[in-house]
């Protein structure tokens, strides 16, 4: 949910000013771009070189620079971001930006800001409690901004009570829920499969596909990017999936279908993408077969299909999506799986077209829906074709 989005992290003067470095990288690994202000205090509490590395773009936290001859520009840092967010905020940041009192970058930047603004606050319990860090914090909240509150525990000066600053985690899950509000498929649950499987035939061999999950992958991109929360059993593949879904690692197409199982029924839509092998080793070697034995064939047992065994299950309201492969008659095979597996919606790929299928970073499908209506979508990155994918499944949901 956070992937792509611009964050203005600023850091007060603060003990709790350590935990920024984590948050930083918390932010930046699920996707956001974080450039960081400091106040001239928080430089005593946090060298600036960390966040600078964590986050891949220079700290700012004076005025000017080189010695004067050149400034560091609020008003376009402030426009630049998708949200501010001040973690820590001390008490004397929280009086400056009540007041307006512009003497360092940061209460600059925040002044210059137009998006949504949101603060964590950190400090001791008395000065936490005090009816004028209180009252701030409420003239803050009736500007429109918005306040995690800070949590209860041991505080750095011994006192146990309420000032901690809120975990980064707790801080990161805060932001990608604000973001995912108001879009078309916040507080849905979905669920994909990806990438190949690997079917063991002995302890170093296996049977597998060219299957690499980067249709997966952009499917699950353009969930999150839709408000959806994503979970993605990805088969192996050394394509890196969203920070910001949970993936579920699996190998064998028994195990997929273990962990579809699993989350199936909490799920509003389920979207199969993966290349399930139908066929595994009857019976794996333990040890490692030998050129001796060659001349055995190896027997295989049928797989179970995962897609199949979800649209038998499938109750009202969710939405099951299925992908076919097909290197002729494609439409037709397409319409047969889309009954047989009782689908909602086929993702028909044919490898005939140069630029579509596996490994390749575009693709070119049609779209056949219950009701026999195609939609072609032209060749084109797989992000793209991800998200009109999405769209389609959105708009045809009351459908399921
Ligand atoms: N699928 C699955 N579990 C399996 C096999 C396939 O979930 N064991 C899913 C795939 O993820 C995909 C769709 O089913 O969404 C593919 O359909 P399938 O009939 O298995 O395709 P093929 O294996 O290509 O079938 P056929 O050989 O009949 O063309």
């Amino acid at each position: 949910m956070l992937a792509g989005k611009k964050i203005l992290l600023g850091v007060c003067g603060s003990i709790a000013a350590y935990k920024s470095a984590y948050l930083t990288r918390l932010l930046v690994k699920a996707g956001a771009e974080v450039r960081v202000v400091m106040t001239p205090d928080a430089t005593s509490f946090i060298g600036p070189i960390t966040l600078s590395t964590l986050s891949q773009y220079p700290v700012l936290w004076q005025f000017t620079n080189d010695e004067g001859a050149t400034w560091n520009n609020h008003v376009e840092l402030g426009l630049w971001a998708d949200l501010m967010l001040i973690a820590p905020l001390t008490a004397t940041t929280l009086s400056k930006m009540n007041t307006g009192l512009c003497d360092n970058l940061l209460v600059a930047t925040y002044l210059s800001a137009k998006c949504p603004v949101v603060v964590a606050p950190a400090m001791d319990l008395d000065m936490y409690r005090h009816p004028s860090t209180q009252y701030n914090l409420e003239r803050l909240q009736s500007f429109g901004h918005h306040i995690i509150a800070a949590e209860s525990g041991e505080l750095a000066s011994g006192l146990e009570g309420q000032g901690r600053l809120a975990e980064p985690e707790k801080i990161v899950a805060w932001l990608s829920n604000f973001f995912s509000k108001d879009l078309p498929l916040s507080g849905k649950k979905a669920l994909l499969t990806a990438g190949p499987t690997r079917e063991p035939i002995d302890p170093v061999r296996y049977i597998s596909n060219h299957s690499t999950g980067k249709m997966g992958i952009a499917l699950a991109e353009a969930l999150l990017s839709n408000g959806a929360q994503v979970t993605l059993v990805l088969g192996p593949t050394t394509e890196t999936p969203p920070a910001d879904a949970t993936v579920i690692r699996t190998e064998t197409a028994e195990d997929m279908y273990k962990a579809v199982k699993d989350h199936f029924p909490q799920s509003d839509v389920f979207i199969a993408s993966a290349a399930v092998a139908d066929f595994t080793p009857a019976q794996p070697a333990q040890h490692k077969r030998k050129k001796a034995e060659g001349g055995n064939p190896i027997a295989l047992s049928r797989t179970r299909d995962i897609l199949a065994e979800m649209g038998q299950q499938k109750r009202a309201g969710q939405f099951v999506v299925g992908f076919a492969l097909e290197t002729q008659h494609a439409l037709q095979y397409g319409q047969q799986k889309l009954q047989e597996k009782n689908l909602d919606l086929i993702v028909i790929n044919t490898l005939e077209d140069e630029g579509a299928g596996f490994g390749h970073d575009t693709n070119k499908v049609v779209l056949l829906d219950k009701d026999n209506t195609t939609t072609e979508l032209a060749l084109q990155p797989k992000r793209e074709i991800a998200e009109q994918i999405v769209q389609h499944i959105i708009q045809h949901w009351h459908e399921a």
